[in-house]
């Protein structure tokens, strides 16, 4: 029997609920690090990703719930006064430094739909004194924001875990301003592999198996309205498959870049 896409996220949901629970549990705290694929080395998932300094600013339950494959902070390059929106912000790690970053002038968004990551994360963003960041309900296939409505969006190591990625490009290109830039962590494929290969290697919920390939992401980017795509392998977290930042910017409209707005030849020849 297969499983529909309806079935495959609610595993997700509960897979991950599951993480929040182990965190909140204090007397089983040790889930919570590194497990975003079972039994991977936490050195390739998780805070162990984070310097020290970064997690210096983290109270210890929000390092302890990143679940993550990169840093996307860094990866995004953030600026004061900036919004940022990071989908799939599980224990909040990422937009508690986010909001940081960003300062008083700036805000951050999460979006996670599991109950459990939110109340999580919403305890940890109070435990770090964080007044510029809210915390919305919500997938990420469809993203309860404006269009146009921020800066920059960033995500870690949870694309990879949508049923449908191209509608979460396309979100993605609809929040964001004209210009505005993606900066994401996730788990990418090397092109070699089929979708069957790529499962072979590890689950879906673990982040493995829904993964796209470097071709994939390169192309659905484009699709989706952006340009300076780059999709970089940082470390292998199974064969064939890496931790990669994916970066790209928002196409602007032509004369807004600065550009000659180029006039289309009529059959008129009028001039
Ligand atoms: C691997 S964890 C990563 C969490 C966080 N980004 C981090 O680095 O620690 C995946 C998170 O994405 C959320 N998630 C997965 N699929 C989602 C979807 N389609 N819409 C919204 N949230 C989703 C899960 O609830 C979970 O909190």
């Amino acid at each position: 029997m297969t499983t529909s896409a309806e079935e495959l996220r609610e595993e997700v949901r509960r897979r991950y609920a599951e993480s929040a629970r182990a965190v909140t549990d204090e007397t089983n705290c040790g889930c919570g690090s590194g497990s975003c694929c079972d039994g991977e080395d936490a050195t390739r998932f998780g805070e162990a990703l984070y310097d020290a300094d970064q997690r210096g600013e983290l109270p210890d339950a929000a390092a302890l719930a990143s679940l993550g494959c990169g840093n996307p902070t860094v990866v995004a390059d953030l600026h004061e006064g900036e919004s940022v929106l990071d989908l799939g912000s599980g224990g909040g790690i990422d937009v508690i430094l986010s909001a940081k970053r960003v300062g008083p002038a700036g805000f951050a968004y999460g979006l996670d739909m599991t109950d459990e990551m939110l109340a999580l994360a919403r305890r940890n963003a109070e435990d770090a004194g964080i007044k510029n960041a809210i915390f919305l309900k919500g997938v990420i296939e469809e993203v309860p924001l404006p269009a146009d409505s921020v800066d920059v969006v960033i995500s870690n190591c949870v694309i990879n875990l949508s049923t449908d990625k191209a509608a979460v490009l396309a979100e993605i290109a609809r929040v964001l301003r004209p210009g505005g830039r993606v900066g994401v962590s996730d788990v990418v494929a090397e092109d070699r592999l089929s979708s069957e290969e790529r499962a072979e290697r590890g689950s879906y919920v673990g982040c493995i198996a829904g993964a796209l390939s470097k071709s994939e992401y390169e192309e659905g980017l484009k699709a989706a309205g952006f340009e300076e795509v780059s999709v970089t392998f940082t470390h292998e977290v199974a064969e064939g498959m890496h931790g990669a930042i994916v970066k790209a910017v928002k196409t602007l409209e032509p004369g807004k870049r600065g550009l000659p707005v180029i006039q289309e030849a009529t059959s008129s020849g009028c001039c």
